[in-house]
């Protein structure tokens, strides 16, 4: 009876012992994945990062006046907040459901860009 007790006291103890470190484990992982850690995300600015990320992945299609794709320039500010503004930026680069994949054709942007973009946008689209 005692000796049950013992053992059933160190299995409990393995348990918690466990899922301390799995937990722990889970945690980082997924905090990584957010916010890869070179990804700072504080005051984004739109000419110093959202500018670059457009220019470079998107700008090649979404320029041209009304032969841009689909009709979408995005070689300024005013005409990058119209699909801030519509929701069509984020929905896009993220592949969420509704949105055309961007950019059209190659693999997602990495996840800091996205994360870029995003917390642009929440820190209020500002031309700064
Ligand atoms: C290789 C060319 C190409 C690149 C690069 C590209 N796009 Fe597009 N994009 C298109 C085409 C073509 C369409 C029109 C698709 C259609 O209407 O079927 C489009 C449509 C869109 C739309 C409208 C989607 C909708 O659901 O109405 C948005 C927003 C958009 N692109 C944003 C972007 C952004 C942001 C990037 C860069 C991250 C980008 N695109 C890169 C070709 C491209």
């Amino acid at each position: 009876m005692k000796f049950q007790i013992i053992i059933r006291n160190n299995v409990f103890r393995a348990v918690i012992l466990l899922l301390l470190f799995s937990g722990t484990g889970c945690y980082k992982d997924n905090e990584q994945t957010m916010y890869p850690s070179d990804c700072n995300t504080t005051n984004v600015s739109f000419s110093q990062s959202i500018s670059p990320i457009i220019n470079n992945n998107c700008v090649s299609c979404h320029s041209g006046g009304i032969d841009a794709s689909g009709g979408i320039n995005l070689t300024n500010y005013d005409e990058i907040l119209v699909i801030v503004n519509n929701g069509k930026l984020l929905g896009s680069i993220r592949h969420d459901a509704g949105f055309k994949p961007m950019p059209e054709g190659t693999s997602q942007l990495s996840d800091c860009s996205i994360s870029m973009v995003d917390a642009w946008i929440t820190q209020g689209a500002l031309n700064n």
